[in-house]
């Protein structure tokens, strides 16, 4: 048997990933040393801050591409792990990897095993994954959401942003969210409860915006950036928070147009109403709050407070054309690779 991976071919210094950027080849199965295992690739995740990795030269061409990955150990010499359990691992693009403590950096969160009976153990790399956990760390635990308060999530039908919403919703908000096509507000609208939504597309859309939020917005969960982020600036109120989670809408710019986009800080506005900006990374919340966000998230799924959607693609082939579409909006909620089958859904 082979290991199939998608290796970076070349460094990205500018815009949005092409076919050309990756290659797929095959290699020998990995073989665990001590205190290692490895493990089957089942669902690979595809995150944008991947193409941020490719882009700064953390990952250089000839490497196996970076992903999270729901996998199941196929060969364990580490004493904590046994042959058939799922784990929450680093495998990368590709059908087996290697885990162990010190193989990646990212492996901060490892090694978790996923109970299959508590959710479907895709959502490993979803609502009960790093994503949720950077809802709950943005939403809940830094801008502290309260009854009746007006809460507007960018991206709001993706992997972070319905999550967030929802958070929102639960603590009593009006939540308003903004997507990139009527399909995804009808979603965000019927399906996930929200109070409104509109598409960032619409000609219009700065007054939409304001007419959906006619008592200013108290809470801005920002993944987008850009005309987005400037429309929701001017109705934010007194006292209002920001979860400056992530600005999409910039990872493809060149470096001069990115840096003139990270500088429009919004900073008057932020002055005028002593606005607070959270700026928000996941990994600061790993060790305090991991147990605390998956105990309570957990049961918010358990009771449908919580709904999640996945958006999945069938094939490790077709990773670079899933992590292409997500990074251009055409994704409908967290992008997943199934690379392998899944022995829980069977
Ligand atoms: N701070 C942290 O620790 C942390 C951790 C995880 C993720 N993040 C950030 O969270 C954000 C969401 O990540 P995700 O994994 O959940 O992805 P996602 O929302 O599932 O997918 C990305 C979405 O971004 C929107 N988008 C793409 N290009 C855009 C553009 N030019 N202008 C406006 N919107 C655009 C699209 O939604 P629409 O077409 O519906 O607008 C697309 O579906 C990203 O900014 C990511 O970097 C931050």
């Amino acid at each position: 048997m082979q290991n199939r991976q998608w290796k970076l071919a070349r460094h990205p210094l500018a815009g949005w990933p092409l076919d050309d950027d990756f290659i797929f080849s095959d290699t020998q199965l990995p073989v665990p040393a001590a205190d290692q295992l490895s493990a089957r690739t089942i669902y690979l995740s595809m995150d944008p801050y991947q193409w941020g990795r490719r882009r700064a030269g953390i990952e250089v061409p000839g490497d196996v591409c970076h992903g999270r990955t729901v996998s199941q150990v196929v060969h364990s010499r580490h004493p904590g792990y046994q042959e058939g359990d799922f784990i929450f691992s680093t495998n990368g693009w590709q059908d087996y990897g290697l885990v162990g403590r010190d193989i990646d950096f990212f492996n901060y969160m490892l090694p978790r095993k996923i109970d299959p009976s508590q959710a479907p153990i895709s959502t490993a790399i979803g609502v009960l994954g790093m994503l949720g956990l950077t809802a709950y760390a943005g939403m809940y635990l830094q801008c502290q959401p309260q009854p009746g308060e007006t809460v507007v999530v960018s991206a709001a039908s993706g992997g972070v942003g319905q999550n967030a919403g929802q958070i929102a919703k639960i603590k009593g908000c009006r939540v308003v969210g903004v997507v990139g096509s009527d399909e995804k507000c009808d979603f965000v609208t019927d399906t996930l409860g929200f109070a409104a939504c509109i598409n960032r597309k619409a000609e219009d859309f700065s007054e939409q915006l304001a007419r959906a939020c006619p008592d200013g917005v108290d809470i801005y969960f920002e993944n987008v950036g850009g005309a987005v982020y400037e429309s929701v600036l001017p109705l934010l109120n007194k006292q209002s928070r920001i979860a400056l989670c992530g600005m999409i809408s910039t990872y493809g710019d060149d470096r001069e147009a990115g840096l003139k986009q990270w500088r429009m800080t919004g900073k008057p506005y932020f002055d005028r109403h002593q606005v607070k900006v959270h700026g928000l990374f996941v990994g600061d919340f790993v060790e305090k709050y991991q147990a605390q966000f998956l105990a309570e998230m957990a049961d918010w799924v358990k009771d449908g407070l919580v709904k999640y959607k996945e958006d999945f693609w069938d094939g490790l082939e077709q990773a670079p054309k899933a992590f292409s579409t997500m990074l251009s909006g055409g994704n409908f909620g967290k992008t997943i690779v199934k690379v392998s089958d899944d022995p829980t859904t069977n």
